[in-house]
Formats: structure tokens, sequence, C-alpha cells
């Protein structure tokens, strides 16, 4: 297996509701599981910051499904590497339901809007993240 870590950024439709919430992390359980792939996702009213590891073409497809999903758009990549560990090896799919608030706290990552993870940097997006799912609520299946 070549495993792949993918970090993308989305912008929200509208704000997600909370059934848009139990609905993306029941599936997340349900496939993401299936697939091997674990991970974390975060949102804010406008935006969603999401990793994505596991094998490479699970990855890549879960990727290609998730991006036609019409509750986003303008899906970008912000990192595809192929790390020696996984970040989030116990979440099917971690998450932090305010982007907004929970993500740290630099200038050059804000904008009129708040937070706005399409300006956060390739080689520093990881370190966002980690600062990020430490306020994660734990959605552990594969402890
Ligand atoms: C920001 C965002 C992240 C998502 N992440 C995942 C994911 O990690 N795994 C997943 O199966 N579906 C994810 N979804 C939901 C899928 O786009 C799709 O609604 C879902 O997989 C359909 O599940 P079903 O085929 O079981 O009904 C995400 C959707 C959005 C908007």
């Amino acid at each position: 297996m070549k495993l792949i870590r993918l970090i993308y950024a989305s912008s929200l439709v509208e704000p997600m509701s909370k059934a848009d919430i139990q609905q993306i992390l029941a599936a997340s359980q349900r496939r993401n599981n299936a697939l091997g792939i674990t991970g974390y996702l975060c949102v804010s009213p406008t935006h969603a910051l999401q990793c994505l590891e596991g094998d490479r073409d699970s990855v890549n497809g879960l990727y290609n499904l998730i991006v036609t999903d019409p509750r986003h758009a303008n899906a970008t990549l912000l990192r595809y590497v192929e790390p020696w560990r996984r970040l989030f090896p116990v979440w099917d799919m971690g998450f932090t339901p305010d982007l907004a608030t929970a993500a740290p706290d630099s200038a050059r990552w804000h904008d009129q809007s708040g937070f706005n993870p399409y300006l956060v940097e390739s080689d520093l997006v990881e370190n966002v993240i980690e600062a990020l799912c430490e306020q994660a609520e734990r959605v552990e299946l594969r402890a």
C-alpha cells in the first residue's frame, strides 16, 4: 500500500446544518472505514478543511467523490504527500465544528470573514490541522 495524505480546502455553498454534518460523519464512518481511510474534517460557516489518509487509489477515489458534493465548491488541494505515518490513525473522520473560532490566530490566514484555509501555506497546513484537531470531537471507531 502506498500511504497518501491529501489535504484540501473548499468553500461551503451555505453553512452546514447539523443534519448535513451528521450525514457526512455517518457516510465517513461507513465508507472511510471500509476503505481504510482515516482523517479529519473541520468546517466553519464558509469553509471546509479536510485531511484524508490512506491507500493512494482509495484516497484519490474518495476525494473525487467528495468534490462532486453540491454542498461545497472550489475544492483546492493544499497538500498531497507520502507520509511515513498517519496523523490521524484512529479516526475514521475526526471533526471540529467551528473552524472559525478554533483556528490558530495568525493574521495572515485571516481575511474580512475570518479564518480562510485557502491562505495557509502548503508546508504549514499540517501544523494548522494538528492545532485544530486538539479540539476535535473524537469519532473513534478504530482504536
Ligand atoms: C466537506 C465534505 C466532506 C466530506 N467527507 C466525506 C468523507 O470523508 N467520506 C464520505 O464517505 N463522505 C464524505 N462527504 C459526503 C459525500 O460527499 C457524500 O455525501 C456521501 O459520501 C454519500 O454517502 P452515501 O453514498 O453513503 O449516501 C463529504 C462531504 C462534504 C461536503
